[in-house]
């Protein structure tokens, strides 16, 4: 099998292709590295393209045959996207339907997705299930689910099988320490956290402490990457059963504040996080936790990292390597 992970130079790409050279698949990645790292493309031929460029798009799928393809590349800061929305539905709608019409001239019939909470917009129950209402409050959520749809019709049209997965706040790295989480800026509570508990970065800013949460501050539920990876591989398999477009939402169905999430850092650290309170971040919501029953049900996913702490202890192995090499 011969998978093109789209986006694979990125965090959750690349522990993708991690994953499938771990299983034998062979792996092709395209990345424009604008947001991805060349050093993390360890698995599998890198082609650098863009996905607005349909014609590099078509030359990549006449030169090679793909089984599937899996579609992390995305803008996906929520803030940006307020400010520069042109910009996420140029690559989040526009690209992704570039590489659509790529798959379906070419033949390729099978997708996994990368979507997103943000789908949902503010959230009407404790838990969101896949029934929960989508009004997306930002451009970012709303190019998400354009393409979801995108997907719906295309199954109904085309025979395009497609998996959409809703990851709530992906976090943690490779156990290995070989790949990681870093963004530029990075905006992320929890490397920002380990950054300014190392003294590798600024103290964190704690976004607002005044929500309608036992601490005051927002909650969140954090899922391991190589959970979401694994989730993917067994997309794709639900994919071969299953024809049509799905979405699953990926949680650990378990929420911790912020403030939660700094003692955490502090504890496998064994170091405090410096930090001070500023007032809140526009746009986020006070919780977001996700219910995975379906994917559980449907996919047999089960998530290996289920605490907080083994999450952030690979999280924080990378850190302590990037420093290695400084
Ligand atoms: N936070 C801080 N300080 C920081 C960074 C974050 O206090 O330096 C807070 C945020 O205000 C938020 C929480 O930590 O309350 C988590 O923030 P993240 O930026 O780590 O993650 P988000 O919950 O904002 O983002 C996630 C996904 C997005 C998705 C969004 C939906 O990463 O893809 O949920 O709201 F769009």
């Amino acid at each position: 099998m011969h998978i093109l992970v789209c986006g694979g130079a990125g965090y959750i790409g690349s522990h993708m292709a991690r994953w499938l050279a771990l299983r034998d698949i062979r792996v092709t990645v395209l990345d424009d590295l604008s947001t991805g790292h060349r050093s993390f493309v360890q698995w599998g031929d890198l082609i650098e393209a863009d996905i607005r460029d349909p014609v590099a798009l078509d030359r990549v799928f006449a030169a090679q045959r793909f089984d599937a393809v899996m579609h992390f590349c995305a803008r996906s800061l929520v803030g940006e996207s307020v400010a520069d929305p042109y910009s996420y539905y140029a690559s989040n709608v526009g690209g992704t339907l570039n590489l659509l019409q790529a798959m379906r001239t070419h033949d390729v019939a099978r997708l996994v997705f990368s979507s997103t909470a943000a789908v949902f917009g503010h959230p009407q129950a404790d838990r969101i299930d896949e029934d929960h209402p989508q009004k997306p409050i930002n451009p970012y959520g709303a190019s998400k689910l354009m393409v979801e749809r995108i997907l719906a019709d295309a199954a109904s049209a085309y025979g395009l099988r497609s998996v959409a997965l809703r990851y709530f706040n992906a976090a943690g790295a490779a156990p290995d320490g070989t790949i990681g989480e870093a963004h530029d800026p990075e905006t992320h509570l929890v490397p920002n956290a380990i950054k300014a508990a190392l003294g590798t970065g600024p103290a964190l800013t704690l976004f607002g402490d005044d929500y309608p949460t036992p601490d005051g501050t927002c909650i969140r539920d954090y899922v391991h990457v190589d959970d979401l990876a694994q989730a993917h591989l067994l997309a794709l398999d639900y994919l071969d059963a299953n024809p049509g477009a799905h979405a699953f939402n990926l949680g650990n169905g378990q929420g911790f504040s912020v403030r939660e999430v700094i003692a955490a850092v502090a504890q496998v650290a064994g170091r405090a996080v410096p930090h001070s309170v500023a007032p809140r971040r526009p746009g986020d919501p006070a919780v977001l936790v996700a219910s995975s029953d379906r994917a559980r049900a449907r996919l047999g996913w089960r998530p290996e990292y289920t605490k907080l702490a083994p999450i952030l202890e690979t999280a924080l192995r990378w850190h302590f390597s990037q420093d290695d090499k400084q």
